[in-house]
């Protein structure tokens, strides 16, 4: 059997620890696209010549030309500026919206039966504007942010209560910003409520109550936290990793349940925009949106997330695209 193939589209610091990741995974060969001249050559080369030491034989190699993407079963976009501190994800959208437009046309002639899960920010827009130029089905195009918030969420309550990682299921939804949603009433360790365990640790409601908004705090500004640190960049470990996740359930048809940036049509009170939630990734792409009961107030903060979306939406097609 064939190895399957995957583009990535964007050569940068996300776009390195992709092909590294995918490689050593074996989950298929990689093409790097960069407009940088040589710098997705020269970066899939050392990457390639570790494969002795990795282990692996999937080709990881480099290119300036959108024809070597041609039969791509998965694109991962990271083409775009990142961010410096002091910036929102909301202020790359011009630009990153010109790269967005450029891909998209690009993506469209050479794969296109590719599934393309996008990580450029800001994340929601960058989904519809490829989706919108693309013309490609909205199952088939998806955004990487829920899965990197989820597992941002996830590591802050498994550091708090000193227990396994791997233990802990806490899911966020919502767009890719600071009106983001993690869902505290949901969040769990091997299905023990993490706000129970909380007031079992502190044994007082009130100070449970602190320390999981603190953690919801921090889920919220973790990508600021990041860029505040390296200062010369945004995340680029977390959001590759989260993405090769997401890019494993649709290559081996795992159907994992992964918040995902989808098209919704009608879930959720949300009908033709794209937001966070939970779907289940596989073979098809996004296959099926899983709709959570939501309380009063986990609906409000929804809808406020819903809201800033549709209006980062309505700003990049005033700005005519
Ligand atoms: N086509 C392809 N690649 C492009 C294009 C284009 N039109 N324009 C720019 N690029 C490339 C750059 O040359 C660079 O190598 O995109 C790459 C981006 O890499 P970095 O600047 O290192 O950014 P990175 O940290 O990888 O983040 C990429 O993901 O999380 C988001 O906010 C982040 O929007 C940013 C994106």
């Amino acid at each position: 059997m064939a190895r399957k193939k995957l583009a990535l589209i964007g050569g940068g610091q996300i776009g390195g620890v992709l092909a590294q990741i995918i490689a050593s995974k074996q989950l298929g060969d990689v093409v790097m696209f960069d407009v940088v001249e040589d710098l997705p050559q020269g970066k899939t080369l050392d990457i390639a010549e570790a494969s002795r030491i990795s282990g692996f034989d999937a080709k990881v190699t480099g290119t300036n030309d959108y024809k070597d993407i041609a039969g791509s079963d998965i694109v991962i976009i990271t083409a775009g500026i990142p961010r410096k501190p002091g910036m929102s994800r909301d202020d790359l959208l011009i630009t990153n919206a010109n790269i967005m437009k450029s891909v998209a046309e690009g993506v469209k002639k050479y794969a296109p039966n590719s599934i393309v899960i996008i990580i450029s920010n800001p994340l929601d827009a960058m989904v519809t504007l490829f989706q919108k130029v693309s013309g490609f089905p909205t199952n088939k195009v998806m955004g990487q942010a829920g899965m990197l918030d989820s597992s941002r969420f996830s590591s802050f309550i498994a550091w708090e209560l000193g227990v396994s990682v791997k233990d802990v299921n806490a899911m966020v939804l919502g767009g890719h910003g600071d009106t983001m949603v993690p869902l505290v009433r949901y969040a769990n360790v091997n299905g023990v409520p993490v706000m129970e365990m909380l007031e079992r640790k502190y044994k007082d409601k009130t100070k449970a109550e602190k320390v999981m908004k603190a953690m919801v705090d921090r889920t919220k500004q973790a990508g600021g936290e990041v860029v505040k640190l390296l200062k010369t960049g945004s995340a680029f470990f977390s959001p590759a990793a989260s993405a090769v996740a997401m890019a494993q359930s649709i290559l081996d048809d795992e159907k994992r349940v992964i918040a995902t940036c989808c098209y919704l049509n009608g879930e959720y009170g949300v009908k033709n925009y794209y937001l966070g939630v939970p779907a289940i990734l596989g073979e098809k792409g996004v296959e099926k949106v899983i709709e959570l009961s939501l309380d009063k107030d986990e609906q409000a903060a929804l809808d406020n997330s819903i809201k800033a979306v549709k209006n980062l939406t309505k700003e990049m097609a005033n700005l005519g695209f």
